[in-house]
């Protein structure tokens, strides 16, 4: 980009009031005393106000998939803003959102092969929980209102997500949640599991958790039980070998429906379009976010089974067969720029290519083991976890210290606690994968 471009843009401009914007998941008073400011973005790097260009290691929140500044995104859109800015969906339609749905739905597995549109990964959760509720209600199981999630799982920050979310900060000052709500034990086990590339080896029994809350509630209070296939938040806690297919048998078992929540996971992470398909797993109900737009346009999208949807069109009654829905569901510009960057997966493979990064990047992960208080390393396609140990009588110190050290030298990578957590952009090249370890390695070796 020319100065005269930057100065265009706002490029170097810093606010002047930090006080009017309280920040979302932010330690406001901590940012705000030193902040930093990102003014602009290309390709696989952000530049900041002091013109530094650092690395995107995490791909924006796990969602700009095709790296930044994606031109024929941004022409779709604009294109968009010229032809129709927004007409709403509720008993009406335009044509782009059909468009789009079809040719989405091409891209996930069989029986998932209708959407329902919303915002972000959090009304998806929320929309695939009231739908597995209203399902079984339809059918005639009214009873089945019990939603189980699983320690250490985030959902969004709904009051559904929170509630089958498992991790107590983001729960404990919100009062009761949901009622009904239970949770399966988590799959993080670092003793039997540490420093494993790929999926770890121990601990499909997990999956028979669900068994000892099915006798404890009984399956026919029991709606449906939602994990995500790789937990993001909590630490990229991958699930051993074996454990979806478990859990997916139990399900299927028990007439409970399975919803993966798939907001980092689907469109491409895995090196698949979602989850169920690198694992050969399919739910009945797919929750989704984040890619499908690549991030420039706030978007979710539910998939739910063809035995799912029918049930809902099945009904006699020719009025509003799911009284759900959000004013910008399926909006225009949210379509046009999930068309384009379906466009460019398409193209680029991009979908697949974290399948042929995985060895190159497990390999770069793994460089991890044997430094200084790294206590686990987890990886598989493009995801990935550096857990440091905490620092006695400063938790997660650790943890900020070698992030704010990774950005110094080039890198802006995030850390939840003592977690170093990576999901780049899927265009990462393999030369970048060695010079973001390079930079976590000296980064980590330097932090006592
Ligand atoms: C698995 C999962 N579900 C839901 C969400 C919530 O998405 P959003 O922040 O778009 O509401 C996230 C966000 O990171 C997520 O990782």
């Amino acid at each position: 980009m020319s100065n005269t471009d930057k100065k265009k843009l706002g490029h170097n401009r810093v606010p002047t009031d930090l006080e009017s914007y309280w920040m979302p998941s932010s330690a406001n008073r901590k940012f705000k005393q030193d902040p930093r400011f990102i003014v602009s973005a290309r390709g696989m790097y952000y530049t900041d106000s002091n013109d530094k260009e650092v690395m995107d290691g995490s791909a924006g929140l796990w969602c700009v998939n095709a790296g930044h500044y994606r031109e024929e995104i941004n022409q779709a859109i604009a294109e968009q803003l010229e032809q129709l800015d927004f007409a709403h969906s509720f008993n009406a339609g335009h044509p782009l959102a059909f468009d789009y749905a079809s040719r989405l739905v091409k891209h996930f597995p069989d029986p998932l092969n209708h959407v329902f549109f919303t915002n972000s990964g959090s009304e998806s959760v929320d929309t695939a929980l009231k739908i597995a509720l209203s399902y079984h209600k339809l059918r005639g199981e009214g009873s089945r209102q019990r939603l189980i999630g699983r320690e250490k799982g985030y959902h969004g920050m709904g009051f559904g997500g929170i509630s089958v979310g498992g991790l107590m900060k983001n729960r404990s000052s919100f009062g009761m949640l949901l009622p009904g709500t239970d949770h399966l034990r988590h799959t993080l086990d670092i003793e039997r599991n540490a420093f494993s590339a790929g999926l770890p080896a121990h601990g499909i029994e997990l999956a028979d958790d669900l068994t000892r809350l099915v006798e404890l509630h009984g399956a026919d209070n029991i709606a449906a039980v939602i994990v995500e296939p790789i937990a993001g938040a909590a630490g990229v806690i991958l699930p051993p070998q074996g454990y979806l297919q478990r859990l997916r048998e139990l399900c299927t078992q028990h007439g409970i429906l399975l919803i993966f929540d798939e907001v980092i996971t689907a469109f491409g992470r895995l090196g698949a379009s979602c989850a169920a398909s690198r694992f050969g797993v399919v739910p009945d109900i797919m929750a989704t976010a984040k890619g499908i737009t690549n991030a420039t346009v706030p978007m979710g999208a539910v998939f739910v089974s063809d035995a799912i949807f029918d049930t809902f069109m099945g009904v006699e009654d020719q009025g509003i067969e799911l009284s759900h829905g959000y004013t910008y569901s399926g909006h225009p510009l949210a379509c046009a720029a999930g068309m384009a960057t379906l466009d460019i997966y398409e193209r680029e493979g991009l979908l697949d290519r974290a399948a042929s990064l995985e060895q190159h990047w497990n390999e770069n992960a793994m460089r991890l083991q044997g430094q200084p208080n790294v206590i686990d390393v987890r990886c598989h396609a493009l995801i990935g976890a550096i857990e440091l140990a905490p620092r006695p009588g400063a938790p997660m110190a650790r943890g900020a210290e070698v992030a704010k050290r990774c950005y110094e030298l080039g890198l802006w990578s995030r850390n939840i606690g003592d977690m170093i957590v990576m999901s780049p952009p899927l265009i990462i090249s393999e030369a970048e994968i060695t010079r973001m370890f390079d930079i976590i390695c000296k980064a980590v070796a330097a932090t006592p």
